[in-house]
This record gives C-alpha cells, sequence and structure tokens, in this order.
C-alpha cells in the first residue's frame, strides 16, 4: 500500500482531496496532518472518517523535529501539501503566523522528505499545493498569467507562498528532489470558511448582515469549484512531470461587484424572498491594503498536456454551492459559534 500524506486536510480545498484519494485509491493510505488552526474542521471530513485507509494526525508543519520524527516512522511515498496559512487579510495584519507555517512549515517538510527519501527517488513525489497570488496582479487588458509569468507578490501571504515555490524548486534543482507545483485561482464550493468572500456573504445573506465589499468592488477574480481544483491535484500528482509547474483556473473572470450581485439573486431565489431582497445590504468599505487588482490563469498547459479541464460549469457550481450552505447551516452555525473546534476532542480523544 502506498503512504501518501496530506497536509492541511481539514481545510477548505484539503478536505475535498482527502475525500477525492480515500474514496477513489483503495490501495493508498492517506494520512492527514493538520495543526487544526481555526481553518481546520474535523467535520468536513465525516463521511470518510472511520475509512481503513484514513488516518488524522494532529500536528504542526512548523515543528521541524517532530516532521521529521513523523517521516521517520511513517516512510511516506507522495506528499500533497496544502497546509498554510491561506486568508490575505489576516495575513495583513499578522505576517508572522504566515512566515512560519507556510516558508519555515514548507521547508521542514521538504527536508524531512529529502531526508528519507534521498538516493531513492523512484516512485516518490513531493506536490506543492500553490495560488496565482504568486504573480501579482494584472491590468484590465493584460494577457492572463502563464507558468513564465514572473513572481511579483504583493500580500505577506502572496509572498510566503512565493517563497514557498522558491523552496521547492530550489530542492528539484539542487537535490533532485522529485516535486511538482500547481498554482490555483479562487475556488468556491462547500466547506469554504466564512471569512472568504462567497461563504462570508451567503452567511450574511442569511443572517441580513452587511455584505462588505472592499473599495468599488471592480477587482476581478477567477473562480474555480472546489471539486474541478481537487480533481486537478488527482491529475498532476499521478501525471505531472517532475520539476514542473501547472496553472489551474476556471477560465472564468468576475468582478467583486457582479459576483456579489449574483450572489445575492441565486440566494434571494432559493430562500423564496422577492428578487432584489438583499441588495440593500451591499455597503462599500475601506480597500483592503495593496488590493490586487485582477488575477486571471491561462491553464492551456494542464489542459494540452495532462487532458484536466474543469467540468463542472460556473451556473451550476455557483448554484449547487449557495444551495449547500442554506441546507448546511448547522456546519455554518457551528463555524460562526466556534462550536466546530471541539469535534477533535470528541471524535479523538474522548473516544480513547
Ligand atoms: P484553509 O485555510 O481552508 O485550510 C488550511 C489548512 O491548513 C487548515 O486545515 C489548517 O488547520 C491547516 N494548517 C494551517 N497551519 C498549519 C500548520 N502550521 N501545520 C499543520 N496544518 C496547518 O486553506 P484552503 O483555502 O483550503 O487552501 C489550501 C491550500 O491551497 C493553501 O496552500 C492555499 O495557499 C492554496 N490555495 C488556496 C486557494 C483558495 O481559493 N482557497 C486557491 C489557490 C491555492
Ligand atoms: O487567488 C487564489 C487565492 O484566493 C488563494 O490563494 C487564497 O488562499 C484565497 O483566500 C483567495 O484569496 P482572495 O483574497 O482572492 O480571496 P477572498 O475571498 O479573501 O477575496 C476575494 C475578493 O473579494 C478579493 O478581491 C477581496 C474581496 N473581498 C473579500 C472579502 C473577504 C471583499 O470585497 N469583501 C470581503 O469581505
Amino acid at each position: 500500500m502506498k503512504k501518501i500524506l496530506i497536509t492541511g486536510g481539514a481545510g477548505f480545498i484539503g478536505s475535498h482531496v482527502v475525500k477525492l484519494f480515500v474514496n477513489k485509491y483503495v490501495d493508498y493510505h492517506v494520512f492527514n496532518l493538520d495543526k487544526l488552526t481555526y481553518a481546520g474542521n474535523l467535520e468536513n471530513l465525516k463521511s470518510i472518517e472511520n475509512s481503513p485507509n484514513y488516518t488524522f494526525i494532529k500536528g504542526d508543519i512548523t515543528d521541524g523535529l517532530f516532521i521529521s520524527q513523523l517521516f521517520e516512522n511513517q516512510q511516506f511515498d507522495g506528499v500533497i501539501h496544502l497546509a498554510a496559512e491561506s486568508h490575505v487579510d489576516r495575513s495583513i495584519a499578522d505576517p508572522m503566523a504566515f512566515i512560519h507555517t507556510n516558508i519555515v512549515g514548507t521547508a521542514n517538510l521538504l527536508n524531512a522528505a529529502l531526508k528519507i527519501w534521498e538516493g531513492h527517488f523512484e516512485g516518490k513525489l513531493f506536490y506543492h499545493i500553490s495560488t496565482d497570488e504568486v504573480y501579482g496582479s494584472l491590468g484590465e487588458n493584460d494577457a492572463a498569467f502563464t507558468e513564465q509569468t514572473p513572481y511579483c507578490p504583493h500580500s505577506p501571504y502572496s509572498a510566503s507562498k512565493a517563497a514557498s515555490d522558491h523552496l521547492v524548486r530550489a530542492y528539484y534543482d539542487t537535490y533532485g528532489l522529485p516535486t511538482v507545483i500547481s498554482n490555483c485561482s479562487n475556488n468556491y464550493g462547500p466547506y469554504q470558511f466564512p471569512e472568504k468572500l462567497l461563504p462570508l456573504c451567503i452567511n450574511n445573506i442569511l443572517n441580513n448582515k452587511p455584505l462588505p465589499v472592499y473599495g468599488k468592488g471592480l477587482n476581478v477574480r477567477d473562480w474555480l469549484y472546489v471539486k474541478d481544483h481537487a480533481d486537478a491535484i488527482d491529475c498532476v500528482f499521478h501525471a505531472g512531470e517532475k520539476g514542473q509547474t501547472y496553472n489551474i483556473g476556471g477560465n472564468n473572470e468576475w468582478r467583486n461587484i457582479d459576483l456579489i450581485e449574483k450572489l445575492i439573486e441565486i440566494t434571494d431565489n432559493q430562500l423564496n424572498r422577492p428578487k432584489g431582497t438583499s441588495q440593500k445590504l451591499i455597503t462599500f468599505v475601506k480597500d483592503r491594503a495593496g488590493h490586487d487588482l485582477r488575477y486571471a490563469i491561462n491553464a492551456k498547459k494542464i489542459h494540452t498536456q495532462l487532458g484536466w479541464c474543469p467540468k463542472v460549469a460556473f451556473d451550476e457550481g455557483f448554484a449547487l454551492t449557495v444551495k449547500w450552505y442554506l441546507d448546511n447551516s448547522d456546519w455554518l452555525k457551528n463555524v460562526t459559534t466556534g462550536e466546530y473546534q471541539n469535534y477533535y476532542n470528541k471524535m479523538y480523544l474522548e473516544r480513547k
């Protein structure tokens, strides 16, 4: 049985990747290593938590000794590294947490993998999950980011992710560690922490609270359904060429204000409220410092070389997402009250 370590598997994207791998690859044993920060939620993994090919490990990637012992003990064959501090606004308020987890944490994992695999790289892979934000910001008419676009990060979050990408490449170039990187655009879908734009606004529409739009709402993001990202990760993990980088995106650019208006229309409709009810909740607020104007992804490489493209049409994914949050108000409630943080104690400690 191959042993695959997925870091950050209790988070938004990681939980989709863990569920995909546990269900699809019964000949893999999936280890989910997660610190369970505010963003980690084991309730996201209920459907697979008792699967025989799944193990949860609570741990911190910034703890170098713990990480090296874990790798020595388990002798993982592959690593899919998603654990990170992921929210741009938090990185502006507290950059050091991002520097520790995203840079030092990634370096600890690289060192541990190198130590157990050195001289035996055949069949091994260190896969680093990154973001389109490392490329910086595009003007309105600029061509989309390609894998050759020079790095130009602006926020502490994107700078820390850029640093981790550079480290991963350096370990490939210097030591021959088998690595691959992908850089993805904004994900949306079930289980996203309601600090991010879409779940925050859905929750606020439900509770008749203001929808905070930064600046004039003219910033543009490319949106991809999270399960399409998980499929892309599966594809790169199994078919990606070592040492390469793959951009992943939805070819689906939206100005924030237009996206919020669409969200209002769909959410009001699903709540059986008259059209336009929540329009009054839109509230323009102070812009994010250093707010990147536009991200857009050219995903031709992964499409032509590995055959991946998004399967979920935006209208379908968007309606499914709104429905999921409305149908899962308990999940939203547990997250907003903090109750979800007791799940680890209930599930793993009290049972022992
Ligand atoms: P998230 O914040 O929802 O989840 C991050 C997970 O990492 C959480 O479960 C958290 O507990 C865990 N974690 C944080 N610090 C840790 C540490 N020190 N040790 C162990 N675990 C730790 O993030 P997400 O949105 O799912 O993003 C996952 C990855 O994908 C990140 O690397 C992010 O940079 C990247 N990414 C995200 C998006 C997006 O739109 N969300 C897009 C492109 C790339
Ligand atoms: O592009 C990929 C990145 O997408 C990932 O690497 C990050 O981990 C992820 O958080 C996301 O970053 P963004 O900053 O783009 O996502 P966020 O949901 O925070 O914001 C989306 C856009 O909406 C952005 O232009 C800022 C704006 N915004 C955000 C919030 C939270 C608002 O206008 N109001 C808000 O309240």
